[in-house]
């Protein structure tokens, strides 16, 4: 049953970037965010909620090794901070779904995925999109 305090992750038209790879990951991400607060939220057991936050953990590593393997190819000049957002993002990331998966901090996990949220919506809009528009400059859509 839901307590009512999952607040839905939205991906919203403003966080397109116009770079078709990302912008399917992006969304995705969102998607998967937004169902791990919820099945979080909820009183799934630890099984049920084992294999969709995992899942996300490694969906979450793919993205942004995708986006560090683009910057690598173009030579983006901006790509050691960035990967410096994503390396500290997915070390909370990985905190939060190990608080979750042991129970102990559990009802603060989709808030703490919320949060994560607003933070991958930043990284989206300050570093992705001066990759997005790099990219573009160089014909890569
Ligand atoms: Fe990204
Ligand atoms: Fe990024």
């Amino acid at each position: 049953m839901n307590d009512g305090n999952h607040s839905t992750l939205v991906w919203t038209p403003s966080l397109e970037l116009g770079v078709g790879s990302l912008d399917r990951q992006h969304r995705e991400l969102f998607g998967r965010l937004d169902r791990a607060s919820e099945l979080l939220t909820g009183d799934a057991d630890a099984g049920a909620i084992a294999s969709p936050l995992r899942e996300l953990v490694g969906f979450t590593a793919m993205h942004f090794d995708t986006e560090r393997r683009i910057m690598q190819a173009h030579g983006f000049p901006d790509s050691a901070a960035h990967g410096d957002q994503h390396a500290e993002l997915l070390n909370q990331l990985r905190r939060v779904v190990a608080y979750a998966l042991s129970g102990a901090r559990r009802p603060q996990a989709p808030k703490i995925l919320r949060f994560l949220g607003g933070w991958l919506a930043r990284d989206i809009v300050d570093h992705d999109r001066q990759l997005a528009a790099f990219l573009r400059a160089r014909g890569v859509d």
